[in-house]
């Protein structure tokens, strides 16, 4: 088995593809030979995405804009998918937002759209998904963008940690369900990325501090580096992995 990552004829959906780690984690399959589905809420940057993908990889990708928190928009993306590509081998659940805010304050509506979008989202999307890859026959890859939120709290944001909480305990779940059809079904849970999502937030000078002097690497984590992992779980490389949730956060959680 060749240690390269390879991913030829491979056609892969990855879910908040127009920016940011899920943008990364389709440039990174595309260059590894897939085939790209990008969905997103946001048309241009999925656009975007998909040039950029035509441009330097030279693979075939499209977009499909989706909202993954409802059921009738994931049917339709993964309809249209099929009807491009004619199947799926690989989903990433990436498409993911957040709200900081101290739980007394937090908005019955506020708890919903975390909860919806980051975990409704990730099992609407692996149930569509699932149910062509039993249909094809062939098994298939899902990898879930956790965080190490789903591990650990950082107040102000129960929501988001208990959405991500719960994508790790629907990880090992899915992963046992679906391992008689080949389907290995995975998690990572990032640390600190510096994307659209956290730029706010890092940018103020305390924070920012703080946080990099508490990450033992001292420094952040590049979406790359999260592309490059998620590409080695779909990958032949990763065969005998399923069910786990692996950490990459510059050893914040060790401490
Ligand atoms: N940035 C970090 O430090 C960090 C750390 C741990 C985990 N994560 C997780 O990684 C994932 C990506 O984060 P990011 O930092 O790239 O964020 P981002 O905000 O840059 O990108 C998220 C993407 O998801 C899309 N999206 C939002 N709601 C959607 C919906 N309902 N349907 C489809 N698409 C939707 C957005 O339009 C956006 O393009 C998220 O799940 C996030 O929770 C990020």
């Amino acid at each position: 088995m060749s240690l390269e990552i390879r991913l030829d004829g491979k056609v892969a959906l990855v879910t908040g593809g127009s920016r940011g780690i899920g943008k990364e984690i389709a440039l990174t399959m595309a260059r590894a030979g897939a085939k790209i589905i990008v969905n997103d809420i946001e048309p241009e940057g999925s656009a975007k995405t998909v040039d950029e993908i035509r441009e330097r990889f030279g693979v075939p990708a499209v977009a499909f804009l989706a909202d993954v928190s409802k059921q009738s928009d994931v049917q339709a993306l993964v309809e249209k998918s099929i009807g491009t590509f004619q199947r799926i081998d690989v989903l990433v659940n990436n498409a993911g937002v957040v709200v900081r805010k101290p739980a007394v304050e937090l908005s019955e509506q506020e708890w919903d759209k975390i909860i919806d979008v980051n975990l409704k989202g990730v099992f609407l999307c692996s149930q569509a998904v699932a149910r062509k890859m039993i249909e094809q026959a062939n098994g298939g890859r899902i990898v879930n963008i956790a965080s190490i939120m789903g591990e650990v709290a950082l107040p102000p944001r129960a929501p988001y940690c208990s959405s991500k909480g719960g994508v790790i305990a629907l990880t090992r779940d899915l992963a046992a369900e679906w391992a008689p059809y080949g389907i290995n079904v995975n998690a990572i849970g990032p640390g600190w990325v510096e994307t659209d999502l956290t730029k706010d937030y890092f940018s103020q000078k305390q924070v920012r501090d703080y946080l990099l002097e508490r990450i033992p690497l001292k420094r952040f984590c590049s979406p790359s580096e999260v592309a490059v992992l998620a590409a080695f779980l779909v990958s032949d490389l990763a065969n005998y992995i399923t069910g786990q949730t692996i950490l990459i956060d510059g050893g914040w959680t060790a401490l």
